[in-house]
């Protein structure tokens, strides 16, 4: 989808469907007759996502005008704004509308609001049916937005995160037969020369030279062999601090659960147990293009969880590549394990502030549903600021207690520590665990399984993957 800003007055736009924001009680004054009776009449109510279309409006080029409903004009926010142009996008392109303009009023005409109307736009055309061949059964795309009033700056902003989180979405979509850890690889790898990164592959081999053996002990069930994919930015004029951001997401390109396998029923659903992998991915390709001033590098362990004659058992104990040994109590809690030879990796290698996304537990899922990510982190401040860029981006966000009682459940009498702590507070012992392998430096795990996928579409967005985590990552790397 082309993206583009116009300058002039909105009547002058051409375009397949003029959209202005309408707020309850106050809709958008447009000077247009048809338009001023249906709001005067109550018609439009400025309910949110409500989608009002007039064709051949008089006095305007665009072959129709669009009400969009915003709710209360005094709770709108940037955030309001994404999902009122994705919701009018969505809408439209069902109709056949190819074109769609956003008439951005004086009073939200900020950058924050544009971009979020770009994002909003390139986030509702977005379909997860890469995979049907019958163009008939395909749902509509649109081949064109407009942001009348944003500034250059903005709408480039909201087109690089737009398309970067579909960019995510497409990969959490792809089935674990393809998308195979190699496979995986082979996409970063991909990625990182078209926007110009470096790239870096450690195989099975090169991870037992290093002692990873919690990753190793997931992998070594599955034919597929594990990869751990790093790939590095680094700012042109030189870093303006010595900080070093790492992102670390958890790639389980399928989660059978292993020998302690999961239920048969919703079982298809664990491709997207690479959802943190796919996000971290997608921030890398939005700071390749947004060129952040800081060093930040991307650490993804790749890894398919299948049950075997090879497979790891209950009972295993592996020894972690920070020299910590752990029982495996449950192989489908396998997430953190190679977590935690990532995390322990990102701090060998320079990195000295960890922020980690994972479908890491169901037990998020029952605190938090599909509303909140999780966040959990052993530095107050390092979280302020990742909760304050989640806002900022619309991305629903909630911290969890981290209290030092937790840690008791992890205790095993047979090796440093158990990869389970029971049902009781089943994310924060998860959280707990990765603790143990980020040493001292300030890190912040985001628990992403209850918010990486819908299970049903909203009028601002399609079922399946949300891309979630993306922004919030790009938005640290741009405002440390
Ligand atoms: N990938 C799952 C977590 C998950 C659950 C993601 C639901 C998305 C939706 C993870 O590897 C897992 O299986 N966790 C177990 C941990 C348990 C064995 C301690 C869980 O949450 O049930
Ligand atoms: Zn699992
Ligand atoms: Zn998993």
């Amino acid at each position: 989808m082309t993206v583009k800003t116009f300058d002039g007055p909105a009547q002058e736009i051409e375009t397949d469907a003029l959209v202005f924001v309408g707020f309850e009680g106050r809709p958008p004054a447009i000077d247009e007759e048809r338009i001023a009776e249906v709001c005067a009449s109550g018609e439009f109510s400025g309910k949110s996502l409500e989608v009002t279309i007039f064709h051949k409006p008089a006095g305007f080029k665009a072959r129709r005008l669009v009400l969009a409903g915003a709710g209360k004009a005094d709770k709108f926010n940037s955030a309001e704004m994404r999902q009122t142009t994705a919701a009018a996008l969505r809408t439209l392109k069902a109709k056949g509308v190819r074109s769609m303009a956003v008439a951005l009023d004086r009073e939200y005409r900020g950058d924050e609001f544009a971009s979020a109307a770009v994002e909003g736009a390139l986030l509702g055309d977005f379909e997860p049916d890469q995979y049907k061949t019958d163009p008939k059964e395909k749902e509509k795309r649109a081949d064109e937005i407009v942001i009348c009033g944003g500034s250059q700056g903005a709408v480039t902003r909201g087109r690089v995160l737009g398309e970067s989180q579909n960019f995510a979405r497409s990969l959490a979509n792809d089935p674990p037969n393809v998308l195979t850890p190699m496979a995986l690889a082979g996409r970063a790898r991909q990625l990182a020369s078209e926007q110009g990164l470096d790239c870096e592959v450690l195989d099975q081999d090169r991870m037992r030279q290093l002692g990873m053996g919690a990753l190793l002990g997931v992998a070594q069930g599955s034919a597929e062999p594990p990869a751990l994919i790093i790939i590095r930015y680094k700012p042109a004029e030189g870093s303006i601090s010595r900080d070093h951001l790492g992102l670390v997401g958890k790639g389980v390109t399928f989660d059978t659960g292993g020998i302690s396998i999961k239920p048969a029923e919703g079982m298809e659903k664990m491709k997207y147990d690479m959802a943190g992998g796919a996000a971290v991915l997608g921030a890398m390709r939005a700071i390749a293009q947004l060129k952040p001033a800081i060093t930040v590098t991307a650490l993804i362990p790749a890894v398919e969880n299948m049950p075997s004659s090879r497979a790891q058992r209950p009972g295993d104990i592996v020894t972690a590549l920070s020299g910590k040994t752990i029982e495996v109590l449950n192989t489908d809690a396998e997430g953190r394990l190679i977590l935690a030879d990532a995390l322990t990796y990102a701090g060998r290698i320079g990195c000295t502030h960890l922020i980690d996304a994972a479908t890491l537990t169901g037990s998020v899922v029952v605190a938090l549903g599909a509303v909140n990510i999780g966040a959990f982190a052993n530095n107050p401040p390092f979280l302020q600021k990742v909760l304050s860029a989640a806002k900022a981006e619309g991305e629903k966000m909630w911290p969890m207690p981290m209290d030092e009682e937790y840690r008791d459940q992890l205790k095993t009498p047979f090796a440093d520590l158990a990869n389970i702590g029971g049902r009781p507070g089943g994310s924060i012992t998860a959280a707990w665990f990765l603790k143990e392998f980020t040493g001292d430096l300030p890190w912040v795990h985001l628990d992403i399984a209850g918010t990486a996928w819908l299970d049903e579409a909203k009028a601002w967005m399609a079922k399946g993957p949300t891309g979630v985590g993306v922004r919030t990552f790009a938005h640290v790397a741009m405002n440390w």
